[in-house]
């Protein structure tokens, strides 16, 4: 730790405050490794701009060392081939214990390099983190593949599933270790050796997840971390041709990149990106449900979730209704440093460059017409060391202004009024994105006919953000390819294997 937090945060665990004491390294082959170049970089506290700690800056030449340490674990065998799957959910679901066990100090490493409420990473994050490693070391004794009937009289024909090999799993900052956990969990139990690059702007977590590995019996190289930048270690595992595949959550800017990037070995990729989500209130609403509901749809985790729902679409004789009741509930909404004693329901921003970008679109939708009703600026007083925004809503905008057609990732909603059931269809679906929608009705025919025709990965009716290790989740259009969680995600981190036996005498 460089520097002294406030005395208005909840005092550090002391595993945490050592934990933060030494420069945190990468980790490879089972052991925490200085980085080739011994350069670092530094974690901040969104909430006060304050560094955190200083992690080691992992670069192409410590990617190599990390590769070839989980291919050694992939192609020895260990994980996939001599260990049972019995086993092997073991060790997954020791890992889920452990991390359950130590919620208390990943809480507050997540929270401090998020910013997000404590309340939030010890209730939420963290728990949520360890079920998907229950879920899927559940899965371990169940990939199967299947026999098929075959035209070929003497031909027996069946089919396996086996880990794709060695996978990078790039993972983005907006839930630190539950984004790398969607990755690292399916992929595990399938059998595949993994790098985890977590964001250079949270690092933490998944650092510290690092030696639990090793508590839970994981073989030497089956889980590594290499902290650094995106262009750094993170493009040299794109590059690699030792990577058969590569996760992804982040931007579509970054995807593209990562697209290019993958071609020379032609690794598999799969892609969980940004959206522009449509959250749709029908008249016919429970319209008190459907304004708290549309508030936290757009400022849960302060708008940075690839799902916001910041294009809000209200019937027209209920607009003035629904935004009264959403205005009255985010203006009970408190800001402020996620370690903070008084626990805020939203922390800051996580960067001063997204400070700079949500900021950026505030006044843009200002200069093109749009109206606050509440919010519209940066908080200041004891906030403004930080990275802090006034919870956001837009009126008076149009779909064809760039507040409404990009990915803010920031506490910004653009609230506008539609009529009827086929124009809100096509309005909702004009977008390059499509990962999320939702819409609020009691009427069941609506409810079903606009499930089936928005163009979005996830369609949530009456509620708003809910996933779940066994439910699959991703993006149509831009949003992405592939779908993390469920079954869906062991396809994702398996091959399919085609067995011929001739049975012929
Ligand atoms: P980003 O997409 O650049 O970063 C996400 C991850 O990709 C990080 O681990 C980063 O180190 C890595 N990365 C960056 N450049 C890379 C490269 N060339 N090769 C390999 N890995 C690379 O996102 P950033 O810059 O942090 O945020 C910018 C915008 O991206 C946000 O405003 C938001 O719109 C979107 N975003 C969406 C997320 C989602 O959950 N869908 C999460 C984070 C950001
Ligand atoms: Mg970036």
């Amino acid at each position: 730790m460089f520097e002294t937090l406030p005395d208005t945060y909840i005092p550090l665990l002391p595993e945490v405050a050592a934990f933060l004491a030494d420069p945190l390294l990468p980790y490879i082959d089972g052991r925490y490794t200085p980085p080739r170049a011994e350069q670092t970089f530094e974690s901040l506290d969104p909430s006060t701009g304050r560094r955190l700690a200083q992690i080691g800056r992992a670069q192409p030449a410590d990617a190599d060392v990390a590769v070839a340490a989980a291919r050694k674990a992939f192609d020895s065998g260990d994980w996939w081939l001599k260990m049972s799957p019995s086993d092997r959910s073991k060790c997954i679901w020791r890992l889920a214990e452990l991390i359950e066990q130590h919620t208390p100090i990943l809480a507050q490493l997540d929270s401090l390099d998020n910013g997000k409420p404590l309340e939030t990473t010890r209730t939420v994050d963290i728990p949520l983190a360890a079920e998907h490693l229950y879920y899927y070391a559940g899965w371990c004794t169940k990939i199967e593949g299947s026999t098929i009937p075959v035209n070929e009289p003497e031909m027996f024909n069946y089919t396996l599933r086996e880990p794709v090999g060695v996978v990078g799993l790039i993972s983005p900052w907006n839930y630190p270790l539950l984004m790398a956990t969607w990755k690292f969990a399916p992929a595990l139990a399938a059998g595949n050796c993994v790098i985890v690059k977590p964001a250079e702007q949270t690092p933490l977590s998944a650092l510290y997840v690092a030696k639990l590995t090793e508590e839970a019996g994981f073989p030497p190289g089956v889980f590594n971390v290499l902290p650094g930048y995106g262009e750094e270690a993170g493009a040299a595992l794109v590059e690699h041709h030792g990577v058969d595949k590569i996760g992804f959550t982040g931007s579509v800017a970054t995807a593209r990149k990562i697209v290019q990037g993958s071609v020379g070995n032609l690794k598999r990729v799969s892609l969980e990106l940004g959206g522009k989500s449509p959250n749709i209130v029908f008249a016919d609403a429970d319209l008190e449900q459907a304004a708290v509901g549309s508030t936290w749809a757009i400022f849960g985790n302060n708008g940075q979730s690839c799902t916001a729902g910041s294009r809000l679409y209200i019937q027209r004789p209920v607009f003035e209704q629904v935004l009264a009741g959403m205005r009255a509930e985010t203006q009970n909404i408190m800001v402020g440093p996620g370690m903070g004693r008084q626990q805020p329901n939203l922390g800051p921003v996580i960067s001063d460059e997204q400070l700079q970008r949500v900021l950026g679109y505030i006044e843009d939708g200002f200069a093109q017409g749009a109206q606050a009703i509440t919010g519209g600026g940066r908080l200041s007083g004891a906030l403004a060391d930080g990275y802090f925004i006034e919870p956001t809503i837009f009126t008076n905008v149009r779909d064809d202004l760039r507040i409404s057609r990009e990915e803010i990732f920031g506490p910004v909603v653009c609230a506008m009024p539609f009529d009827d059931v086929s124009e809100i269809i096509s309005r909702a679906n004009d977008t390059s994105f499509g990962l999320a929608a939702g819409l609020w009705t009691t009427d069941l025919r609506k409810a079903h006919k606009l499930a089936k025709s928005l163009r979005a990965g996830t369609i949530w009716i009456n509620t708003w953000g809910d996933t779940e290790a066994a439910s699959p989740f991703g993006g149509y259009k831009q949003s992405g390819y592939g779908r993390e969680m469920g079954k869906e995600a062991i396809d994702l981190y398996t091959e399919v294997k085609s067995v011929w036996v001739n049975t012929e005498e």
